[in-house]
C-alpha cells in the first residue's frame, strides 16, 4: 500500500493545472449508456473512480478506450444489466448506471450501496423517483431489482432532499422516458448542469438547466447521438490547491479552472485574508500572512460545498482565532478531526459543529486518511507541520485527486509517494 510523506518547506510557488472534475465525469460516463454512437470524452482526470466506472461498463459489455485524458465509450454492445457487488462496494457512484440502464433496457440490477465512512448515504430518493416513473423496484438479497417493461413514463417528481447523483440518475432515466418529466428541488451543482447541457445538445430537450426545476422531454426510448465534449474543471481539486496556497502562505496560480464554480469557496478564503487575481481560466491566490478565523456552514451548491469542509478545517487550525464549521450534508464527515488533533490541532466537536481554536503549530506524525477529502486535509496540514507527516491509506486520495503529489512537488512541496 502507498503512503505520502510530507516535509515542511518554507513556501510553494508556481502553477498547478487543474484536471477535469471527477464528479462531473462519473455521470457523463454513465450517460454514454443512452447513446447510439461511440462517445468521445476529453479532459477526464486520472483517478481510481473513473477506472472503476469504466471497468463496470466494460463488464456489462461496453468498449472503453481510455488514453491520456480521453476516453471513447461505445455501449452499442452493452448486453448485461447487472452491476455486481464487487464493483459497487468500491464506489457508491456505481448507482449512476441504474437510471440509464433501466431506461434503455427496461430492467436493471444494482447491488445496493451500503453506508460509507462519511454517512449512511441512502439511495431511497433515486428509487422513489423511478417508481413514480412507473418502475417496479424490488430489493432482494442486497440487490436493487428495477423493471419497467413498458418503459419509463414522464411525471412530476419532487425530491424531498437535494441529491446530486439522484438528480443525475433521474435526469438520465427521464431522457429516454415517454413524455415530459418535471423535477423539482433538484441539485444545481455545476456537474449536474454539465450533464443536462450535454443531454440538451444531444437531442433531449431540457428546460430550466441550472435552476432547481428541470423539465426533461423524453425521447420515448430513442437512443441519442452525443458529440465529443470536454469535462468541466474540478472545482474541489481547485479549492484544495487554493487552501494549499492559503495555509502555506504561498502565491499559486491554478490554470484550466473555472472561478465561477468557486464563488462560495473564494468568498470564504477572502474572509480569511486571501486575495485573488482571476482570468477566464486561471486563479492566482495572494495569501495573507495572518489567516483570519471563519464561520462556515456546508450546504448544497451554490452555497459552501461539503467536499471542501475538511480542507478548510485544516486551514482554520492556522487562523489567529476561533473558527466554527458546521457540516449539514453528511452525519459523519469529521473523521479528519481526530487525525488533526493527533498533529496538535485544538478542535472540539459537538455533533455536526466543529470549533477550531487556531494558531497551533502542528507537528508531523503518522496519520490515516479516512475518506477522500479528509485525506487532502491531512496533506494540507502536513505542508505546515513541523517535521515529517506520513499520510497512510491514500487509496482514498487516489479515488479523486489526479497526481496530487506530482502537482504539489512541481510547486516546490516536499511530498513523496512511498510504499508501506
Ligand atoms: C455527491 O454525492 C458527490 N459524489 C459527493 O462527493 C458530494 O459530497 C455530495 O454529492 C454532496 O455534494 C459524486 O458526485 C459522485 P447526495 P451524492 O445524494 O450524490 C442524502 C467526494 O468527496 N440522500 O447529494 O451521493 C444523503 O445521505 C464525494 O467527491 C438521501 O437521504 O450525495 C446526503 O445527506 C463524497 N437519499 C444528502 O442527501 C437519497 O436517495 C446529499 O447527498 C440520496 C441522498
Amino acid at each position: 500500500m502507498d503512503y505520502l510523506q510530507i516535509k515542511r518547506v518554507d513556501s510553494l510557488n508556481g502553477n498547478i493545472k487543474i484536471s477535469g472534475a471527477k464528479n462531473a465525469s462519473l455521470p457523463l460516463i454513465a450517460m454514454t449508456i443512452l447513446a447510439k454512437n461511440s462517445v468521445h470524452i476529453k479532459n477526464l482526470p486520472h483517478v481510481a473512480d473513473i477506472n472503476t466506472l469504466l471497468k463496470l461498463l466494460s463488464n456489462l459489455g461496453a468498449k472503453c478506450d481510455f488514453q491520456e485524458d480521453r476516453v471513447v465509450v461505445d455501449t452499442s454492445a452493452l448486453a448485461q444489466t447487472k452491476a455486481t457487488y464487487d464493483i459497487v462496494k468500491t464506489m457508491r457512484a456505481s448507482i449512476l448506471v441504474l437510471g440509464p440502464i433501466l431506461a434503455r433496457f427496461g430492467h436493471c440490477e444494482v447491488s445496493l450501496p451500503g453506508g460509507c465512512a462519511i454517512g449512511q448515504r441512502p439511495v431511497d430518493l433515486h428509487l422513489k423517483a423511478l417508481e413514480q416513473m412507473g418502475a417496479k423496484i424490488n430489493i432482494e438479497a442486497g440487490y436493487i431489482q428495477a423493471t419497467a417493461p413498458d418503459g419509463l413514463k414522464g411525471c412530476h417528481i419532487n425530491f424531498d432532499k437535494i441529491t446530486v447523483t439522484g438528480t443525475a440518475n433521474i435526469v438520465m432515466a427521464a431522457s429516454l422516458a415517454s413524455g415530459n418529466t418535471t423535477l423539482t428541488n433538484v441539485a444545481r451543482e455545476p456537474e449536474v448542469v454539465q450533464l443536462c447541457e450535454i443531454l440538451n445538445a444531444s437531442g433531449v430537450k431540457i428546460e430550466g438547466i441550472g435552476t432547481s426545476v428541470l423539465t426533461v422531454h423524453g425521447t420515448n426510448g430513442k437512443l441519442i447521438d452525443i458529440e465529443e465534449f470536454s469535462v468541466i474543471p474540478d472545482r474541489i481539486e481547485a479549492g484544495t490547491y487554493l487552501c494549499a496556497g492559503a495555509i502555506s502562505r504561498s502565491e499559486l496560480t491554478l490554470t484550466h479552472v473555472d472561478a465561477s464554480h468557486l464563488d462560495a469557496v473564494l468568498a470564504k478564503l477572502e474572509e480569511m485574508g486571501s486575495t485573488f487575481t482571476i482570468t477566464k481560466d486561471t486563479i492566482t491566490i495572494h495569501p495573507s500572512e495572518v489567516i483570519k478565523p471563519v464561520k462556515i456552514v456546508t450546504q448544497e451548491y451554490p452555497a459552501f460545498p461539503t467536499d471542501m469542509q475538511a480542507q478548510f478545517l485544516a486551514l482554520a487550525t492556522q487562523a489567529n482565532g476561533t473558527s466554527i464549521i458546521e457540516e449539514r450534508l453528511f452525519e459523519n464527515r469529521f473523521m479528519h478531526v481526530s487525525e488533526l488533533q493527533r498533529m496538535g490541532a485544538n478542535i472540539s466537536l459537538n455533533g455536526s459543529v466543529a470549533t477550531i481554536n487556531g494558531g497551533t503549530q502542528l507537528s508531523g506524525t503518522d496519520v490515516m486518511a479516512t475518506d477522500l477529502r479528509a485525506s487532502s486535509a491531512l496533506v494540507l496540514a502536513g505542508l505546515v507541520a513541523n517535521g515529517t507527516t506520513d499520510v497512510h491509506r491514500i487509496y482514498h486520495l487516489d479515488r479523486g485527486y489526479d497526481a496530487l503529489e506530482k502537482k504539489l512537488e512541481a510547486v516546490g512541496a516536499n511530498v513523496k509517494r512511498l510504499k508501506e
